[in-house]
């Protein structure tokens, strides 16, 4: 997928942008609040029809203006079309795709693969944000899970309803209808799980094989599902049930006092291991965005597999707290052909080993490319 050409208007500090970037890496560079990140968040929000960043939509809309559009020019598998996206001062959405009015659009990351610096949260955050991430991508890989989630955190809202009326009126008629519920959380629980690890599989290999590349093999990373259910994972899908019933089984009273469903796929974690040693609480600021990178780039290698196409990639910030060297392993690799965005405030040009690229300089929302003369 190739962005060919972004016009925006009135979009957070630009009041008109129009770039036409390089096909493989665009370097953004400049100084703090000139409009690195929102000219990402623009490309970000035109292909994904939210942003990743604004409390509510109508915070993109320039200060003092009553609407914003995007509009992109998209070339994909051989097809180009154009994308717009507007968002007027209530805050309602308006997507054309070459003119034509799109209700169905959905948000969701549609070809776009993003890292933010807040990204590192996802280690060292709590289990919740890792398992947003988890719905989000597994989502994506397999569309059919997010209604097995839906399914199953309806099923959790109804459970842990029951639970509070069993504490308040004790009685044991309830305590029947309990049973029933449980039997659907087990069977809508363990679909959830399995879809996740499936997806798991697939992304934890490439993910270690990105960490190595880029660590120059120095560092080994592991990352391990930590199932609520304290099993060893791959178990088979009767072997879980099984589990899983009996864990609700041995947590009754519990669950009755504290009005809550304690086993499950919403009680679960990921783990990310360096060496070794839990990432969380030993891993340094770099080696902590180093697994985050390594997950971000196993998804575009994941995107590629399964569409065929190439995602667009933006690094938001991304060199920053990177050694030298995991600098230009990383640089070595998204030279190799897919479409990137890199922002940063400081560019060192022998991090590149060829001039494939553009440098762009950002200031007070205008972008201008950087003359030849700079490059090696
Ligand atoms: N809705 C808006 N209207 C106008 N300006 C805005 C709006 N939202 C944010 N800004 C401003 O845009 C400026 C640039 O923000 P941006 O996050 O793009 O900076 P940056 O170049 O990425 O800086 P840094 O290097 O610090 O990350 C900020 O000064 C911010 O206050
Ligand atoms: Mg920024």
């Amino acid at each position: 997928m190739r962005l060919l050409k972004i016009r925006a208007e009135n979009f957070r500090n630009y009041t008109s942008l129009e770039f036409k970037p390089h096909p493989f890496l665009n370097i953004i560079t400049g100084e703090n609040a000139q409009g690195k990140t929102n000219l990402l968040e623009a490309i970000f929000f035109n292909f994904n029809t939210y942003s990743y960043r604004a409390n509510s939509l109508k915070d993109i809309i320039k200060w003092q203006e009553k609407n914003t559009k995007v509009l992109a020019i998209i070339k994909e598998k051989e097809q180009q079309y154009k994308q717009s996206v507007a968002i007027n001062q209530v805050g309602k959405k308006k997507v054309l795709i070459d003119g034509v009015e799109n209700k169905k659009k959905i948000p969701g990351h549609s070809g776009v693969i993003l890292f933010t610096p807040d990204d590192l949260n996802l280690i060292k955050n709590t289990p919740l944000l890792r398992r947003k991430f988890l719905d989000q991508e597994v989502g994506f890989f397999h569309p059919e899970y997010i209604s097995y989630l839906q399914e199953y955190n309806r099923l959790l809202v109804h459970r842990n309803h029951l639970l509070r009326n069993i504490k308040i009126n004790k009685k044991n008629s309830i305590l029947e209808t309990l049973v029933v519920w449980d039997e659907q959380l087990v069977n809508s629980g363990i679909k959830v799980l399995l879809t996740r690890l499936k997806i798991l599989k697939k992304l934890v290999p490439l993910a270690v094989k990105w960490h190595r590349i880029i660590t120059k093999n120095v560092e080994n990373l592991e990352i391990r599902y930590l199932s609520s259910l304290k099993v060893p994972v791959p178990l088979d899908e009767k072997q879980l049930k099984i589990r899983f019933h009996q864990l609700i089984k041995e947590k009754r009273l519990e669950e009755i006092q504290r009005c809550q469903t304690m086993v499950g796929p919403h009680r679960d974690d990921l783990f990310f291991l360096i060496n070794g040693k839990n990432a969380k609480f030993f891993g340094s600021q770099g080696q902590q965005k180093t697994i985050v990178l390594s997950l971000k780039l196993a998804l575009v290698s994941l995107y590629t597999e399964q569409y065929h196409s190439e995602p667009i990639l933006l690094l938001d910030d991304v060199l920053f707290e990177l050694d030298q060297h995991r600098q230009k392993m990383l640089f070595s690799q998204i030279e190799k052909g897919m479409q990137t965005f890199i922002t940063t405030n400081h560019f060192d040009h022998q991090l590149l080993f060829n001039a494939n690229y553009d440098l762009y300089v950002v200031e007070k929302g205008k972008i201008n490319i950087s003359p030849v003369e700079y490059r090696v």
